[in-house]
């Protein structure tokens, strides 16, 4: 198969006025396309910041990405952003919908960033139905609970149909009975669609169903093991 996203020699480090802070060090793996990939670990080993990085919504302080064959840490930001308007759909810690949007209008963002504004108000209908929000089209983030909002990022980050899916923590705020909504959508687009899927995540209960779990600690990877 496909290797779908390869990383080499990865660095992040904030400078410090007194110390720098190494978060990610020398990271090196690979995951094949189609692959259901969990990263685990402590709070604070650099598990966003690695998902961020490998999106290509951050820049490494070294190393490469090459996401879907295209080496994205040396590219431009519109090259980037336009490489994940193609390619990549991201599911926030924190859902990051736009406050001003409804939720069918935060869906149809992906689809339009890539002027498919003909049936996006359709597509983002159909997948806000299927995560079960179908009576909650036009309502502002404000005014849905976080279960809720999660399901918008969700069906926001299926919309531009991607070939990866990066997911920070999609379970980490629900109750049982949504995570598991969340979890089962997760596993169809995987089947449906192939779309790989790298879920970085706190439920070692979610790991266990992934193929294969990366643990990080102290920003570097301390196991890499199929499941
Ligand atoms: N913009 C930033 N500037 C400085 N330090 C940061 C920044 N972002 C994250 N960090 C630090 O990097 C470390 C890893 O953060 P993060 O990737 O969010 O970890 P995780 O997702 O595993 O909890 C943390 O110690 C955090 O404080
Ligand atoms: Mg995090």
């Amino acid at each position: 198969m496909d290797k779908i996203l390869e990383v080499n020699n990865l660095t992040k480090i904030y400078k410090g006025i007194n110390k720098d802070l190494i978060v990610l060090d020398d990271i090196n793996f690979s995951i094949k396309a189609g692959e259901i990939v969990s990263i685990v670990g402590p709070s604070g080993s650099g598990k966003t910041t690695l998902l961020g990085l490998c999106a290509g919504l951050d820049a490494p302080s070294d190393g490469t990405v090459m996401l879907t064959g295209e080496g994205i840490s040396a590219m431009s930001e519109n090259q980037k952003a336009e490489v994940r308007n193609r390619n990549v759909g991201f599911i926030f810690q924190n859902f990051q919908l736009l406050p001003t949007l409804t939720a069918i209008e935060n869906v149809m963002i992906p689809l339009e960033l890539q002027g498919k504004s003909k049936g996006a108000r359709d597509i983002a209908r159909d997948l806000l139905s299927r995560v079960g929000l179908g009576d909650r089209l036009t309502h502002y983030p404000s005014q849905l609970s976080g279960g809720e909002q999660q399901r918008v990022s969700l069906a926001r980050a299926f919309s531009n149909s991607p070939k990866v899916l990066f997911a920070d923590e999609p379970t980490g705020n629900l109750d049982e009975e949504t995570g598991e909504m969340v979890e089962g959508l997760l596993f169809e687009l995987n089947k449906e669609k192939g779309t790989t899927l790298i879920i970085v995540t706190h439920d070692l209960e979610l790991a266990e169903k992934t193929q294969r779990v990366i643990q990080l600690k102290g920003g570097r990877i301390i196991s890499d093991q199929l499941n």
